[in-house]
């Protein structure tokens, strides 16, 4: 029995987040500059996509860049910056051949403008797709989403638009970036490290977290075959007893 054919179709995770890291260990263990890393993470990065979608996820979300990352060196960032360009404007056809829309969460002010206007263009030209969405988590961050969410309920108390009491999780949750999508079952991390970043972080209240020693580089379509099974063996409880999950 292959990988894929041990995955439940019935029992799929609606949304999968990936922290993809390891990039930089990669390219060193070569030999090589970070950026060689970062290029090969779009081999993954696309065939992550394309066995999501016909695996029939519904959502992926990938954190591409955080807002930490404005702090590595100059030269690494207008890297990334020009990779994710010349992504996008490649990848489309991929966007396009798997009906794949394209979705971008962070501060998106922040990206250089030609960054912003491939990114729009690339959303504009795919949201007509419904087979799944992959949302780029880009100059994103958890405590900065939550800032803004904070300002922006702040504001609406002030106008009176609503009262302070009637503040409650789900309004919080519509104040999300991520208002439109379901919150994420499934968490990956690659590269062994342990650790939630600044992503997601309301979110994941619930999400099973799978770890990978995997440098993102090397994370493959059995890499996420893995990770699902692995998710569809655990026992989600909400907290919860066993005895009340299974009546
Ligand atoms: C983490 O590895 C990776 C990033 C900060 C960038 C992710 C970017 C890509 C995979 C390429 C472009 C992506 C898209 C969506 C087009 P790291 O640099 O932190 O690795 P390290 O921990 O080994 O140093």
């Amino acid at each position: 029995m292959s990988l894929k054919d041990k995955i439940d179709k019935d029992k799929l995770p609606q949304h999968i987040a990936i922290i993809m890291d390891g990039n930089g260990r990669w390219a060193k263990q070569k030999g090589k500059l970070r950026i060689y890393g970062h290029k090969h993470g779009v081999i993954s990065v696309r065939e992550t996509a394309e066995t999501a979608a016909e695996l029939g996820i519904k959502y992926l979300t990938l954190y591409a860049f955080s807002t930490e990352n404005w702090s590595r060196p100059r030269a690494e960032v207008n890297a990334l910056m020009k990779l994710l360009v010349q992504t996008i404007h490649k990848e489309t056809k991929t966007l396009h051949e798997n009906q794949i829309r394209l979705n971008a969460i962070g501060n998106l002010d922040a990206l250089p403008g030609v960054t912003r206007r491939e990114l729009e263009e690339a959303i504009k030209e795919t949201a007509k797709y419904d087979k799944m969405s992959m949302t780029l988590a880009l100059s994103y961050s958890s405590r900065w989403e939550i800032t803004n969410m904070v300002k922006e309920i702040a504001d609406k108390v002030n106008k009176g638009e609503i009262l302070a009491e009637n503040i409650d999780q789900e309004l919080i949750a519509q104040n999300m970036v991520t208002h439109l999508m379901p919150d994420p079952e499934l968490l990956i991390r690659t590269s062994g490290e342990y650790r939630i970043s600044n992503f997601l972080l309301w979110q994941i209240a619930y999400s099973e977290l799978y770890f990978t020693p995997v440098l993102w580089p090397d994370f493959r379509k059995e890499n996420l075959y893995e990770a699902i099974i692995d998710f569809q063996q655990r026992e989600r409880r909400f907290g919860k007893t066993t005895e009340q999950i299974k009546k």
